[in-house]
């Protein structure tokens, strides 16, 4: 008798384990479910987002790209600001208005020029066909050259985007913005 109620005891003590074992198994599982409801859930938070998808594509790439762009160009501009501006031709007083003599070599002709007009217009307004194109001095399209030399003792420029200072010092000029500070000759359609 005793050995049977040994056996039952064992048995019993055997099917406790495998029932444990088995539950343990069961949680086991679990984990798939769970991968499966974080999808999901995830899933379900991608309609809610602020901004359609396209947006937040364009915030994280290209625009980012673009907005380091801007910085860049913005910070040379500035160092040439430094440079090439503190002129403003337009805040010169009518009754302060000088007027130089420039010799257009090209064009075989002297004309007056006034130092709140550029080189670019004074030549229009003679109706010699002058090249440009952005008009602003940020291209090459105007350039011309200074005879004499050093272009920085001849004009000053509003803007000077293009030339550098030692294109300047040789005697390049943007006719688009140069305006004259004395007398000399020019060569239009020149460029470094
Ligand atoms: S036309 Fe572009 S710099 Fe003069």
């Amino acid at each position: 008798m005793v050995d049977v109620l040994g056996l039952g005891l064992g048995l019993t003590l055997v099917f406790i384990a495998v029932a444990l074992h088995v539950s343990k198994g069961t949680e086991w599982r679990a984990p798939d479910d769970i991968s499966q409801e974080v999808l999901e859930r995830r899933a379900e938070t991608v309609p809610e987002t602020d901004f359609p998808e396209p947006m937040n594509r364009s915030i994280g790439g290209g625009g980012g790209a673009v907005a380091v762009g801007g910085g860049a160009e913005g910070e040379l501009a500035g160092e040439e600001d430094e440079e090439e501006t503190g002129f403003d031709p337009a805040s010169i007083p009518d009754d302060e208005v000088e007027y130089y003599d420039v010799e257009y070599v090209n064009e075989g002709e002297t004309i007056e020029v006034a130092n709140n007009e550029t080189l670019l217009e004074a030549g229009e307004d003679e109706d010699w066909d002058l090249p440009y194109a952005c008009r602003q001095g940020q291209c090459l399209s105007c350039g011309g050259k200074i005879t004499d030399g050093d272009a920085t003792e001849y004009v000053r420029h509003s803007n000077n985007e293009t030339l550098g200072e030692d294109e300047v010092e040789k005697g390049y000029v943007l006719t688009c913005t140069a305006h004259p500070t004395a007398d000399f000759s020019l060569e239009t359609n020149e460029t470094p």
